[in-house]
């Protein structure tokens, strides 16, 4: 495609078509310069194409494709090579199916369990979220298919997701919110990003051009192309300007011909249409010209592989013994989701899985004594006494009783946010009915988002499958019986009660507007900071095995801010069965002027270990690892002192640590000037000797020495008091020596020194 030629003879009618959708999932093709129609799809965890042109959720079926264990679930495997192996099979299945790019991944942030969509999304964590969302573009766009990473930006609720706004300050969107972003804009060169719907900090995403040109294009240096979420556009004119060159689906022509006039008028220039038609026929090109001829999709090791990823993302929440099954044992399988998973969330993402594999079909006929009762019905949350009682009778028949509980759709789905964290209230009945005649239960859960566990410590064992795609079965009966070694783990906290959960006051929001007020201690970072007990940390995930950590080594214990460091540690499957292990290293600032969390994840490597095996998981630490974001620099800044590097099991069984120092210059951001305080003079020689004669002028301070007051103080409390005091308080409370002049001639001084 000759895109300069194509751009320079296209009218302007032509190219402000261009901008908006055909219907649901093309673009227009603009026939007199060959240019073809385009098309998207959702996913992101299967291919949900959808054939009728304006069918938008659920109004026909879309295609029969392989339905993958949603991002709650693959996140959980914290496995790179993984996520890339299911993007590759994705951007597989795009080219057999013509589509040139799939709507997805999503990243967002899991602020609240309560978020309908949190079963798209990845982690609590931004690096979590970052890396392995990253890893699936990867393995998309190798078949020469884009992704659409999304919603661009802090679409972290379903309430109002259309027009809320979300207050965020700006350390927490650089920490937390970019941050879920920027790793994989930068690395993996999404093709697409998708704004989403709702304000950040009162401006519509789909004409936020702070964000959409200016974060997005000249800080990340993205060069692709900006969609709209379905319907996100607000004023498509000042969209255009912002940065957004695709409004989906179509306008019906309306907001096409808010931009003709907008040009006609002068109010945005040509030149801005066509940056925006160029991004959009670049990427019409790049799909095109290296589309696949004949690919051949294989549903049948797709639905393997949707097995094989759930099977490496389960977490084994808890197990007092009781797991593997033991093959000999009389089970009985209770609960509808054992013979009917709840294995997708609701929306978009829903795809027409053309099979489907219960466990109680992947234990059929293998020789197992299994007795099954349904238990309950999750059409509605009613109390079936009948159901109950049969569920009770088989589990009293047997040695062991396995419950396959989860959020039934109702509870969890794009379009609104739950109502609560707990299961429904006749499976939380079940399984305490069921405990009072059997010891041995064990809760395999499917769900999309953590749920309270009133019956936690009661149960024996604890399997969270997430919402594990439609082989979940053959994962639950290989984990299950120990066929499959577990190896998942949290990608989020789950605490005890919604209460604990740090955005518990302030979402969904009132007046339709949110205020972040946890700033960044989001998850794991506002649990550890308030020390408050959780049901499974962020990183928890068990094994049948048992893991060592040893030799934590750094490359250097000193080093400068900005400098990078090695970290090695040494990893032993000490038990009897292979496994694989998520090792994941931490740092933790022993610094006090800023107030930051405990600890944050900052590198993950999952490991397989045969048994008795040991390997060394290496890790490098820039910056970033140690820094935290200045809002009054703005930029990133280390602050000088004592690190923690921590490599531990989850962030809450930290293992192995090492101290290292780190030496930054101290940063003065703000002008010296009268109301400046003593301490902002401290930690610098040179400063301080500039501020000696007014400290030396201070009444409060040299009246008397220490020793000889009347009043018990000591020279601690005189260092705390002075410390805050501002410099001006010297003209009243100083010897009269120094006058405004003189503090004048100081702060300058100051001032020079630093070049403020
Ligand atoms: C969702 C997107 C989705 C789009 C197209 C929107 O409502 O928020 O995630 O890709 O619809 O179906």
């Amino acid at each position: 495609m000759d895109i300069k030629k194509i751009l320079k003879g296209m009218t302007l009618e032509e190219k402000a078509s261009l901008c908006s959708g055909r219907d649901f999932w093309h673009t227009k093709a603009v026939k007199s310069r060959n240019v073809p129609e385009f098309e998207v799809s959702d996913g992101p965890h299967g291919l949900r194409r959808q054939t009728l042109k304006d069918d938008h959720i659920g109004a026909s079926e879309s295609i029969k494709a392989v339905c993958f264990p949603a991002a709650c679930a693959t996140a959980a495997s914290f496995d790179r090579n993984l996520l890339n192996k299911l993007g590759k099979a994705l951007g597989n299945e795009c080219q057999a199916e013509g589509v040139g790019t799939i709507l997805g991944p999503a990243v967002n942030i899991k602020r609240s369990p309560l978020c309908g969509r949190n079963f798209e999304y990845f982690s609590e964590d931004p690096l979590v979220a970052s890396e392995l969302s990253g890893a699936m573009i990867k393995g998309v766009q190798s078949k020469n298919v884009g992704t659409s990473i999304k919603h661009f930006l802090a679409n972290n609720q379903e309430t109002r997701r259309q027009t809320v706004n979300e207050i965020i300050d700006e350390r927490a969107l650089r920490e937390i919110y970019f941050a879920a972003f920027e790793g994989a804009v930068k690395d993996a060169a999404p093709w697409t990003v998708m704004c989403s719907y709702n304000k950040v900090n009162g401006i519509h995403m789909s004409e936020n051009k702070r964000l959409l040109t200016g974060l997005l294009r000249d800080e990340w240096g993205f060069d692709g192309l900006v969609m709209s979420d379905w319907g996100a556009v607000n004023n498509r004119v000042l969209g255009l300007d912002a940065g957004l060159d695709l409004e989906m689906p179509g306008s019906y022509g309306i907001n096409d011909r808010e931009i003709i006039a907008a040009v006609k008028e002068g109010r945005i220039s040509e030149a801005v249409l066509d940056r925006a038609v160029e991004r959009i026929l670049k990427l019409i090109d790049k799909f095109e010209s290296r589309r696949a001829k004949t690919v051949k999709w294989d549903k049948d090791a797709d639905h393997e592989l949707a097995g094989k990823i759930e099977e490496e993302s389960a977490v084994l929440l808890k197990n007092e013994g009781v797991l593997p099954l033991d093959k000999n044992d009389a089970i009985a399988v209770i609960g509808k989701y054992a013979k009917n998973p709840r294995f997708q969330g609701g929306g978009s993402s829903h795809i027409n899985a053309f099979k489907v594999t219960s466990f109680w079909d992947a234990a059929k006929g293998k020789g197992h004594e299994l007795l099954y009762a349904q238990g309950f019905d999750d059409s509605k949350d009613e109390i079936d006494r009948a159901l109950i009682l049969k569920a009770v009778n088989a589990a009293k028949k047997c040695d062991v009783a396995v419950i396959f509980a989860g959020l039934p759709d109702l509870f969890e789905s794009e379009g609104y946010d739950r109502k609560h964290m707990r299961l429904p209230d006749c499976q939380n009945l079940l399984i305490e009915e069921v405990l009072k005649v059997q010891p041995n239960v064990v809760v395999v859960l499917s769900n999309g988002s953590p749920v309270e566990m009133p019956w936690k410590d009661d149960v024996k064992g604890i399997f969270e499958m997430y919402l594990g795609g439609q082989n979940v079965g053959t994962a639950e009966y290989n984990l299950l019986f120990g066929k499959t070694n577990p190896s998942g783990k949290l990608p989020e906290t789950f605490p005890v009660k919604l209460e604990d959960n740090p955005s518990f006051l302030n979402f969904p929001g009132a007046n339709d507007c949110v205020v972040y007020s946890e700033g960044v201690f989001v998850g794991y970072r506002y649990y550890d900071a308030k020390k408050m007990d959780v049901n499974f940390p962020f990183g928890h995930g068990l094994s049948y095995t048992t893991y060592k950590y040893a030799n934590l080594k750094v490359s250097k214990r000193k080093l400068k801010a900005g400098e990078t460091i090695e970290v090695s540690v040494d990893v032993s499957n000490i038990g009897r069965m292979a496994g694989k292990e998520i090792v994941q290293l931490y740092v933790a600032p022993h610094t006090n002027g800023i107030s930051r969390p405990v600890r944050e994840l900052k590198g993950f490597e999952k490991v397989a270990l045969k048994a008795g095996e040991t390997k060394t998981v290496s890790f490098t630490l820039d910056k970033r690892a140690f820094a935290y974001f200045d809002t009054q620099q703005n930029d990133w800044c280390v602050e000088p002192g004592d690190y923690d590097i921590e490599a531990g099991a989850s962030s809450r069984d930290i293992r192995v640590v090492k101290k290292v120092n780190v030496d930054s210059p101290r940063v003065f951001r703000k002008r010296f000037d009268e109301n400046s305080t003593f301490s902002d003079f401290l930690g610098d020689e040179k400063l301080e000797a500039l501020i000696k004669p007014v400290f030396d002028s201070h009444r409060h301070v040299n009246d008397k020495p220490v020793g000889e007051r009347s009043e018990a103080i000591s020279q601690e409390m005189i260092d705390a008091t002075c410390g805050p005091t501002p410099l001006r308080a010297v003209i009243g409370f100083g010897d009269g020596t120094i006058d405004h002049e003189k503090l004048k001639e100081i702060t300058d001084k100051a001032n020079a020194m630093f070049g403020l």
